[in-house]
Parts: C-alpha cells; sequence; structure tokens
C-alpha cells in the first residue's frame, strides 16, 4: 500500500525522508537498508547533522545496501562502498562492521550474492530506502528482473549506464557493466520502504511504480504489492501523476 507525499522541493523531500528515518533509528536497533544515487544524499545529510546536533547514536543499527558495481574495489571513488561511507557512515557512529555491502571486486561473484543474501537473511530490515531509476529500476534490479529475485548479477540498462556517466567523467564506456543487487524478493522483505524521487526525468518511472501495470518492465512496480510504502516526491517526478 502506497501512500504519497509530494512536495515542493528536495529540501523538503529530505525531510519528510527524515522524519520516517528518525522514527526508526530512535529505537537505536534498527536494521537498515540503504540506497546510493543523488536521491537519498539530502536525508543522509539530516542524519548526520542530527546525530551531530542531537546525539542520534547508530552504534547498535545494522545496515544493508542495496547494490554495487562489478570491478570497482571498494575505495574506488566511484564504488558504492566510497559513496556511502563519504555521504553516511563516516559522519555518524557506526560501527564499521554494522556495515554491509555486495563486494564488486570478488573473483566468484556468484558466490558473493549467495554470501550477501544469507547475511540479509539474518535480519529483518525495518526500513528500505529506495531511489528508482528513470527505467523504473529499484537497487540495480532492471527491466526484466524477475519479482521472485534474490541477491543476483544484473546487467546494466545503456539507460542506466547513461545516466550514471556523469560520475564517470560523462564517459559510458567507464560505466561498470554489471552490478551485484539484492533482488526485488529481498527489498520486498523489509517492513517498511520509503522511495524517494525527484525531478522530472523520474515522472515516468514514478507513474509505472504507483499507477502502471504491475509488470517486470518496471520493476518498481512489484512495490503494489507491499503493504507499508512511502512515496516521498516534488512536483516534477509527480507530474504525471
Ligand atoms: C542508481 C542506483 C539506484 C538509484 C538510482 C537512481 O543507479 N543503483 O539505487 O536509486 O540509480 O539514482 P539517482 O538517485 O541518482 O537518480
Amino acid at each position: 500500500m502506497f501512500r504519497t507525499i509530494i512536495t515542493e522541493d528536495y529540501d523538503l523531500v529530505s525531510s519528510e525522508a527524515f522524519k520516517v528515518m528518525k522514527e526508526v533509528v530512535k529505537k537505536g536497533n534498527a536494521v537498515l537498508g540503504l540506497a546510493t544515487g543523488s536521491s537519498p544524499i539530502g536525508l543522509y545529510k539530516k542524519m548526520i547533522a542530527d546525530h551531530n546536533a542531537n546525539g542520534t547514536s547508530y552504534k547498535n543499527i545494522i545496515t544493508f545496501n542495496l547494490d554495487e558495481y562489478i570491478g570497482l574495489d571498494k575505495d574506488h571513488d566511484q564504488s558504492y562502498w566510497t559513496f556511502m561511507h563519504e555521504n553516511l557512515f563516516n559522519g555518524i557512529d557506526i560501527p564499521e562492521e554494522n556495515v554491509h555491502l555486495p563486494a564488486g571486486d570478488v573473483e566468484d561473484e556468484e558466490a558473493e550474492c549467495v554470501r550477501y543474501e544469507a547475511e540479509l537473511a539474518k535480519h529483518t530490515v525495518d526500513l528500505q530506502v529506495l531511489g528508482i531509476g528513470s527505467d523504473g529500476h529499484i537497487g540495480f534490479n532492471e527491466p526484466g528482473a524477475p519479482f521472485d529475485s534474490v541477491t543476483h548479477i544484473m546487467e546494466l540498462t545503456e539507460q542506466t549506464r547513461r545516466d550514471n556517466a556523469r560520475f564517470f567523467d560523462d564517459d559510458i564506456d567507464n560505466v561498470p557493466k554489471y552490478s551485484i543487487t539484492m533482488g526485488l524478493a529481498s527489498i520486498m522483505r523489509a517492513k517498511q520502504i520509503i522511495v524517494i524521487a525527484t525531478g522530472a526525468n523520474k515522472a515516468d518511472a514514478v507513474y509505472g511504480m504507483l499507477k502502471g501495470p504491475k509488470t517486470t518492465d518496471c520493476p518498481a512496480s512489484v512495490l503494489q504489492d507491499h503493504p507499508d510504502v512511502i512515496v516521498i516526491l516534488d512536483r516534477a517526478a509527480a507530474s504525471k501523476l
């Protein structure tokens, strides 16, 4: 079931997301599912500010990230490991051993998928943060990813690689071709989900998620079956609703 919040700008979108996050982290020992991309950066800034101002502690919080590029070692400046440390983990008091991301620089990626899914399955994610790709992907579950998928290897679409080229010197050839991502079924196990989307280039994907047919052509449409999804949008992302 969706609850949709439409606000004026990105800062208000981030504030709405933070309100939901704060309710969960104040319990002290929550399990968070986290996303990369530009969409959650404002939320992460507010988490760091709240930690600094109010002492909200993450010592007993556990995190699982959605995905990682295959072929980038974790210290690469565009790895999602680096992104998460620069944009969140280095600013809060979470112990490194509580942080989980798939490793993109292993020899056996299939084994890494099995390892990650098994680790994730030991926990129940209290709150999963999601952005959405302009092609409707969540995590790196591109169109065609099965709704019953668990952590798996995904070939990135041309569209996604074009969208993400801005982080790789604007050169699509520098963008990795494959990723390891939590599957759609892994994501759906979270108790609560927030989706953050802003900008007109997300309007079609947002429409597909909320109003379109439930189809693997729009992976985010799987969320129509989840009992508790809060979708936080600016007017541009909501413009096709
Ligand atoms: C990326 C990530 C997704 C993210 C999406 C949107 O490729 N793998 O998890 O939600 O694309 O990114 P952005 O928020 O920058 O628009």
